[in-house]
This record gives C-alpha cells, structure tokens and sequence, in this order.
C-alpha cells in the first residue's frame, strides 16, 4: 500500500546567503534534484531572496517558501512583510512559530496564532514549528509542551471579552487541512549536531497526530504532515523517514549545501518510490 501522505523536504536557509550565492546554490541544486517528483521539495530562503530564488524556481517543480510574515495585510507596520507579499512573490508555505522567533524575538503562542490564520487566509500553507527545550524533555514535559503550543497555535484561546473573537481554526481550516504542516524540532537538536533519535522522534510525532485528531477530525490528522527538524543530515535522515507518523524534514545547516540537501532528497524519493 503506498504512503498517504506526500513526502516533504524544506530547506531552511536562515539568514544566509546573498545574491550570487543563491544563485550558485540553485545551479547545482536543481540539477541534481530534476528527476524527483514523489517526493515534494521546499526552499525557504530569506526575505530578500525570495524574488531571485523564485523566478528561478518557476522553472522547476521545486516551491517557494518564506521564513516568517506578520499577520497584518497592510499598514504602518515598520520593516514587516505581510502575507499579501508573500503571496505576490509566489509563496506556497511559510514557516510560522519556529524556536528561534520564539526565543529571540518574543513570538508568543498568541502572536504564532494570528500569524498562522493570516497565512491560511492569504492562501499560503503554514509549516507550524513546534519543541521542547532541553529543561523541559529532562523534566519529562515534552509531550506537555508539545499540546500547549499546538493548542495555542492551532485553536481559538479563549475570546477576548466584548470584542467579536475569530472562528474556531477549525472551520477556516476546513477542506485545506493539507495545507497545515507541523514540524516538530526539539530545540535541543536544532544546530547543536545531536538529532533525536527516531523513535523518540516518531513518538512525538504520533502524539501530535493523535492531538490533531482531538482538535480536528481523525480524517483531517491523518492528511496533516508532520515533519522532523533538528541536526537532520544524509547519515541519520533514513532513520526518520522509516517511521510512519515522519513525513519528512525541515532543515537548517544540512541545507546550506547543495549537494548534501540534494542528497537528502534522493534518499526521500528512493523510499516513496518502494513504499
Ligand atoms: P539544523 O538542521 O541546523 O539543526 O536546523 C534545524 C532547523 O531549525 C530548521 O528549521
């Protein structure tokens, strides 16, 4: 029986590269990716690489990404990029909530919330980033963890008094549930070199789905993907993508080479291509 769910690989490039560096990147990228097509492959470059990378990427099956937006359409919000820019530059999934916004620049679960409706409403597909630290897996709370910031991220917190409060995600979300990806990456994996071991990982990932069927529908948790994230290279990356609830990975460091990112995607083609 084949896998429900398409594989998904996303590049998260963080802040690096400019032009020319970019450019050298997608020579050497989409060449050695031309022959994938089960597998679905992502490029989140920054902000100011979006419009390079994307008229690029036109010409190939590879999609765009944007690493973060502001959940406002338009208006006097200094240095922000609103969904309707992501959308015009040709986004197809924007990451919302990853650790690093969280921990350096103050993103609550409020804010990742609103972020995530906005893109949703501006048709771009969410990859909602969720994790523990380290303090919190040796406490035993990562599961804890986990279902207070998909519940903050995911569900309507309780209405603000008076003021009309949004409909419940749920019924925004509706026939788009595909459009919502979760990564999964445990903040102590992330650039540190030490991932988390498959199994550990699958059992978070299954957690989440079995949350996704409590808030959604089991139909809906089913389609949602969830990917791995965290010190993910072509030595330990077959180890997530033989567990049945990894749909993938979003990946940093591993995916500042070309060469090593096109290896991980020919190993995700490989397995969807027997399963
Ligand atoms: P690394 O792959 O560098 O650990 O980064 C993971 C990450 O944060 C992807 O969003």
């Amino acid at each position: 029986m084949g896998r429900e769910r398409r594989r998904l690989l996303v590049a998260n490039w963080k802040m690096h590269f400019v032009r020319a560096q970019a450019l050298e990147y997608l020579k050497i990228f989409t060449e050695r990716v031309r022959n994938i097509n089960k597998t679905e492959l992502v490029l989140a470059p920054p902000f100011t690489l979006l419009e390079t990378v994307g008229r690029e990427l036109q010409k190939t099956q590879i999609k765009l990404a944007a690493q973060n937006l502001f959940y406002e359409r338009q208006g006097a919000f200094t240095g922000e990029i609103s969904p309707l820019m992501l959308k015009d530059l040709g986004c197809h999934y924007v990451i919302v909530g990853h650790s690093e916004r969280r921990r350096l620049f103050g993103e609550t679960d409020e804010i990742i919330n609103k972020k995530l409706r906005a893109a949703l409403d501006a048709e771009i597909a969410p990859i909602l980033c969720v994790g523990e630290t380290l303090e919190e897996r040796r406490a035993g709370r990562t599961q804890q963890v986990l279902e207070v910031q998909i519940r903050g991220a995911l569900h309507t917190p309780s209405p603000p008094s008076g003021r009309g409060s949004p409909p419940p995600l749920r019924e925004g979300l509706g026939e788009r549930s595909e459009d919502l990806v979760i990564a999964y990456e445990p903040v102590w994996a992330i650039g540190t070199g030490v991932n988390a071991e498959p199994h550990e990982a699958e059992a978070n990932a299954l957690f989440i789905r079995e949350l996704l069927a409590q808030l959604f529908s089991a139909e809906i948790a089913q389609k949602i993907r969830i990917l791995y994230g965290g010190s993910v290279n072509p030595a330990n990356f077959e180890g997530f993508l033989r567990q049945p609830n990894i749909d993938g990975a979003l990946v940093g460091g591993a995916s500042l080479d070309p060469e090593a990112f096109a290896q991980l995607a020919q190993m995700a083609e490989r397995l969807s291509e027997l399963s």
